[in-house]
């Protein structure tokens, strides 16, 4: 059995990284950033920028630099990668823009769903030619009108496509949704100056200015990758981990919620702001889990930490319940059918019931192969669940990782570095 100890930092935030890329290229001037992702989907944000004429230095951790310039394509194939936050957001950026291009991705990306997005920004004025629902798809940017929009579905990536779209269509804008997503491109907006704000429920935008200033921001500590290394200490045996830097924004911070639930408390020290974004250090140590109900009003706030949690309800008492996580069929992967096999595969009974999974838990190590889909959540999820004694998790893949947290096996390896003398064998 495994002790914890000494200090993570997770990578930067991967929704924050791709946002303030986008701003920057956006922005008059010269922009600086500090603590962006390195990791493969943020470079295809960057990757795509340049394509559209911004100077976008090397992505190092330490220090990015952005010089805005009009973008414009002129048929510009933008491949975008594994990542739908590059595809649904610079779709919203393209649409005010002067411009045509081609957005496509990797086989994963294009299956994914773009009408989403595609819908409100057609209703904007842009011009749209889509074959099915995903990508590739060709968009021609122009005039376009503003828009009152109810989302069906509760995105940040679609509400963010029409900020983006607003913001370089120069349009006001009214955007409901079902249940609020995560908030960070209203953030961003607020903190430089671009006159964002909230009624009744509602966000609303409307272009006060004519340029986004150049800006220097930090960006924060990402929670979806905080989440494993929480995962890890709380099935430990022993020790406390301190996870330093850690977004902790409200639309966030279901994890915590949940898993306080569930029997863990993790505190939050040193809060602070980061770029207009409340971050913390946070102190996890084991503790043992109780299953609890998750409400679809809180999905959202966790969408993309429902994989480590539902490993975390296979090692509590009792069965935990999601509900409401149809979503996770389109995200990277069809997450919720493989956190389910998945599960089974190791010896968990775990079922997909409509749209709710249902995990029970059980004290059994572990023992099975595990298909990852190149899907770095899964992967990340299923490689914490083999750190249990006794387990024996065999990944299909672990490169994925690279997508979203690219030190995370180093990280995952170094919180055990301290052993008790009954660890050494
Ligand atoms: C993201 C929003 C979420 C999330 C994704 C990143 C974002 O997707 O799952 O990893 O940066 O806006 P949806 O907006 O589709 O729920």
């Amino acid at each position: 059995m495994r002790r914890v100890g000494g200090v993570v930092r997770p990578p930067g935030d991967k929704s924050i990284s791709h946002r303030v890329l986008m701003l920057a290229a956006l922005a008059r001037g010269t922009s600086e950033i500090r603590g962006i992702l390195t990791g493969d989907d943020v470079k295809s944000t960057a990757r795509v920028l340049r394509q559209l004429g911004a100077r976008v230095s090397p992505i190092r951790e330490s220090r990015v630099t952005v010089s805005g310039t009009l973008l414009r394509a002129r048929d510009a194939r933008l491949n975008c990668g594994n990542s739908g936050t590059t595809a649904r957001l610079i779709l919203g950026v393209l649409a005010g823009l002067p411009t045509t291009a081609t957005v496509t991705g990797d086989s994963s990306l294009r299956r994914r769903p773009m009408r989403r997005v595609t819908e409100p920004l057609k209703q904007m004025g842009a011009d749209i030619k889509e074959q099915g629902d995903g990508l590739p798809l060709t968009i021609h940017g122009g005039e376009l009108r503003g828009l009152r929009y109810t989302s069906p579905v509760a995105s940040a990536q679609v509400k963010s496509a029409i900020l983006l779209a607003a913001l370089t269509g120069g349009v006001p804008v009214t955007i409901r949704e079902p249940y609020r997503s995560r908030d960070h491109t209203e953030r961003l907006f607020a903190h430089l100056g671009l006159g964002i704000h909230e009624r009744d429920g509602a966000v609303g935008y409307r272009p006060s200015v004519m340029n986004v200033p150049a800006f220097a921001v930090s960006v924060a500590g990402d929670i979806s990758s905080a989440a494993f290394m929480v995962a890890a200490a709380v099935l430990a045996r022993d020790g406390e981990l301190m996870i330093e830097h850690v977004g902790v924004n409200p639309t966030r911070t279901g994890f915590l919620v949940v898993l306080e639930r569930m029997g863990a408390h993790v505190h939050r020290v040193n809060l602070r702001d980061e770029g207009g974004e409340p971050v913390a250090d946070l102190f996890a140590r084991p503790e043992s889990l109780r299953g609890t109900e998750v409400a679809a009003a809180e999905i959202p706030t966790l969408v993309d930490e429902v994989p480590i949690l539902a490993v975390l309800a296979s090692r509590a008492r009792g069965e935990t319940v999601f509900r409401e996580v149809g979503e996770l069929r389109v995200k990277e992967s069809n997450r919720l059918e493989l956190v389910a096999a998945n599960l089974r595969a190791v010896g968990v009974n775990a079922e997909v019931q409509g749209n709710d999974l249902h995990v029970e838990g059980t004290a059994k190590p572990p023992r099975g192969k595990v298909e990852t889909a190149k899907d770095h959540r899964l992967a990340m999820s299923f490689a914490v669940l083999g750190t249990l004694p006794g387990a024996d998790v065999k990944l299909s893949e672990r490169k994925s990782v690279a997508i979203s947290y690219p030190h995370f096996f180093q990280d995952l390896r170094r919180i055990y570095a301290r052993r008790t003398t009954d660890d050494a064998r």
